[in-house]
């Protein structure tokens, strides 16, 4: 695994960037690092090694691919890694997990959608985006992004989440998806990997703010907006099989509650599927 390009964010040492001579993108928040790659396995797998190896490593460490030979998405299925579309993990301090490590995957969720958001059109009003539960992001009923937290651990044994994001930027074939899937470009929607993740970087640190000073309890609300309605019908597909349902809001961890004809439910895996929210 060649690394392609490493960037430090420019501090006062690095004035020699100017507006014609602009520093290479992604231009992340202030003592973030970029690694760039051209082709990793996983950029989850590779930046877990580079926590669990000792090294100095710090929250806003990102580990960026332009394709992955074994991107990996959640239930130990493949996600489809070709060139053009955005493949990162970012290195997130949580010094309280595993209890609160879901609940990045919603502040991830939302700083997507305002990245998404910022994106160049080819004039046309923004894309609808919403959330389906736990971390999708869709655009026009399409899923857009898939998002991985995972827990990584240095040998210090201090926790970090390495947080993964695949953004489809151009056309994407994923064959026998349980819902629809999408690509950005699809909704005129024009960027690359690397403007993406300025963005996103940008709108992730925010949303890790509202966390840290506000609590999930903020994030919840914020995700809620965009998430499915109040009694919309789910049917959500769980290791023993599907269950049927009306959608009752998340609990505080996260997890969904699913009104059932046997009674509420409280699910914190499972995949919704095909077709619906
Ligand atoms: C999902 O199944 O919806 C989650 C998909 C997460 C994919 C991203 S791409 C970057 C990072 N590296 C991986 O191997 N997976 C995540």
């Amino acid at each position: 695994m060649g690394v392609v390009f490493c960037f430090e964010p420019p501090g006062e040492a690095l004035t020699w960037f100017t507006a014609s001579n602009p520093p290479p993108e992604p231009h992340l928040p202030s003592g973030w690092r970029t690694m760039e790659f051209d082709e990793l396995d996983s950029t989850n797998a590779a930046l877990k090694r580079i926590t669990e190896q000792g090294g100095e490593v710090a929250e806003g460490l990102l580990v960026w691919a332009h394709r992955q030979t074994g991107g990996r998405g959640r239930a130990g299925r493949v996600w489809q890694s070709p060139p053009g579309n955005v493949y990162a993990s970012f290195l997130i301090r949580a010094p309280e997990v595993p209890k609160n490590a879901p609940e990045i995957g919603f502040v991830a969720a939302l700083a997507v959608r305002d990245a998404i958001l910022e994106m160049p059109r080819h004039n046309t009003a923004p894309p609808a985006i919403t959330f389906k539960w736990p971390n999708d992001v869709l655009c026009e009923g399409k899923k857009v992004c898939g998002i991985l937290p995972e827990l990584a651990a240095d040998p210090d044994k201090r926790n970090w989440i390495v947080l993964g994001i695949g953004i489809n930027l151009i056309e994407v074939d994923v064959p026998g998806a349980l819902y629809p899937v999408g690509s950005l470009s699809e909704f005129h929607v024009d960027t690359r990997p690397a403007h993406a993740l300025t963005l996103l970087g940008r709108s992730l640190s925010a949303w890790l703010d509202t966390w840290r000073t506000d609590g999930f309890g903020a994030i919840r609300e914020a995700w809620r907006a965009n998430g499915p309605q109040s009694a919309a019908p789910l049917s959500v597909r769980l290791p023993e099989g599907p269950v049927t349902g009306t959608f009752a809001g998340l609990d505080d961890d996260g997890a969904l509650l699913l009104e059932t004809p046997q009674g509420r439910r409280r699910l914190v895996v499972g995949d919704i599927m095909f077709g619906e929210n």
